[in-house]
């Protein structure tokens, strides 16, 4: 048995200064004798329920030289991250079961945490045939042409009446290309204008987003909006969630931590969709308070050093953030007053779980021991030559964080370790 002892314990919507017990894979009840048991101090942390992560790109198979299963999970464990849903935009596609197997025997082989793959909305993310829907379905946490929207209403509409059929959302990457030009580089709001950068309007989104809802009032289906970034957006999603549509939604930590004012002429602000305007930042913090924006996910999109240097105008779209997502929200949202912790811990864990239907992960007895120990008065720097990700192109390089990751438990193991030497095992 394995005794954390000395912090705080994150269950059931309250923090207790009380041990936490790990027996084989499961959290159990603290028995009375702990004689025999391993003792783990974490004196000053937090511990909570492991983070899960809607959108991740792990880019193996295809890709490995961006990132590997191994090099992903290994990132995502340093970030107090359990579970992460990882996107198809992969080769194979996984549009099959047999393309699908190949990723989900390199994921039983290598992964350190739980990894749930989606399936493609279409065969190869080309946007035009169905994937194979019911045959992926067991295996996939949903249905998403992430990287692309799907720009066929008709093509959307039979993958919502599909996915509706095996009991799967629809995870939306909304992008109205004949919205877009093709050489954009940021938002176009006045900073590109002032700057001279070609633009991305945020109509792009949520012109997609609006068509996709009509579609949902049609065909029932669950629908979850991946990285939304627009004001509009936000609008449309809670007057979806009103009307009582099977809506959700994510944003990212660069969403909310960064405005186009801040960038600069840096591969590592480059991301689809771009980061846009502060009213923007504004409406997104709005909906994560009062429900309508569900999860924070980090769309952890690594590329190489040179596919990444090529400035804003030439680089690839994707950005890193497994590794810095805690530690900048807390210190940006939860320091400054903008938002309850209790409130991004929901963010991180409890509402992704809820949306795909994982099991539940409150730290009580009897679930899988999967927990992050955060220590939140750990100031340092964020520097990406340290990170375990193979991507190492981030906005928040050189930012000053308070909190940090202490430690990662996934099944009972220990799969991230970041204590200070004086404690540890005993
Ligand atoms: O910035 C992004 N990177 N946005 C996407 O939609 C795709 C992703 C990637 O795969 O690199």
């Amino acid at each position: 048995m394995l005794l954390f002892t000395g912090g705080t314990v994150y269950r059931g919507g309250q923090f207790r200064e009380e041990p936490l017990a790990v027996s084989g894979a499961n959290i159990v009840p603290c028995p009375a004798n702990t004689d025999g048991a391993s003792v783990i101090r974490v004196p000053g942390c937090l511990i909570v329920p492991g983070f899960t992560d809607v959108h991740v790109h792990f880019r193996q198979p295809g890709f490995a030289y961006k990132e590997t299963i191994y090099s992903g999970t290994f990132a995502a464990a340093a970030g107090g991250y359990t579970t992460v849903c990882a996107m198809p935009n992969l080769n194979p596609v996984p549009d099959t079961l047999e393309h699908l197997q190949t990723q989900l025997d390199l994921i039983k082989r290598d992964a350190l945490i739980r990894v749930r793959p989606y399936g493609s909305i279409t065969r190869g993310e080309r946007g035009a045939e169905l994937s194979d829907f019911a045959a992926l379905a067991p295996y996939v946490a949903g249905f998403s042409d992430d990287g692309k929207g799907v720009q066929s209403r008709e093509v959307m509409r039979e993958a919502m009446e599909h996915a509706k059929a095996v009991k799967k959302p629809i995870v939306a990457h909304c992008e109205d290309e004949s919205l877009l030009r093709k050489d954009w580089a940021i938002h176009d709001g006045a900073f590109a204008r002032r700057n001279g950068f070609p633009g991305n309007a945020s109509e792009s989104e949520w012109r997609q987003v609006e068509r996709d809802l009509e579609l949902v009032r049609e065909t029932g289906c669950q629908y979850h909006v991946c990285h939304v970034s627009t004001k509009e957006s936000v609008a449309l999603i809670r007057d979806a969630k009103r009307e009582g549509l099977p809506v959700s939604c994510e944003t990212a930590p660069h969403y909310l931590a960064l405005t186009d004012e801040e960038l600069s002429d840096d591969g590592r602000f480059k991301m689809n969709p771009p980061i846009r305007s502060a009213d923007d930042r504004d409406a997104l913090l709005a909906g994560l308070l009062d429900g309508t924006v569900d999860c924070i996910a980090t769309d952890h999109a690594p590329h190489s050093a040179e596919e990444k240097s090529r400035g804003l105008r030439g680089s690839l779209n994707g950005v890193v953030g497994l590794e810095t997502a805690f530690p900048v929200l807390y210190t940006t949202l939860v320091e400054t007053g903008l938002m309850a912790l209790e409130t991004l811990l929901r963010a991180l864990c409890a509402r992704p779980r809820e949306i795909f239907g994982f099991a539940s992960c409150t730290l009580s007895p009897g679930e899988a021991a999967d927990f992050a120990i955060l220590d939140l008065n750990r100031p340092h720097t964020v520097n990406s030559t340290r990170f375990h990700s193979l991507g190492r192109a981030t906005p928040f390089d050189g930012w000053g964080v308070s909190a940090a990751i202490a430690m990662t438990v996934c099944g009972g193991k220990i799969v991230y370790h970041n204590l200070p030497y004086r404690e540890g095992i005993s």
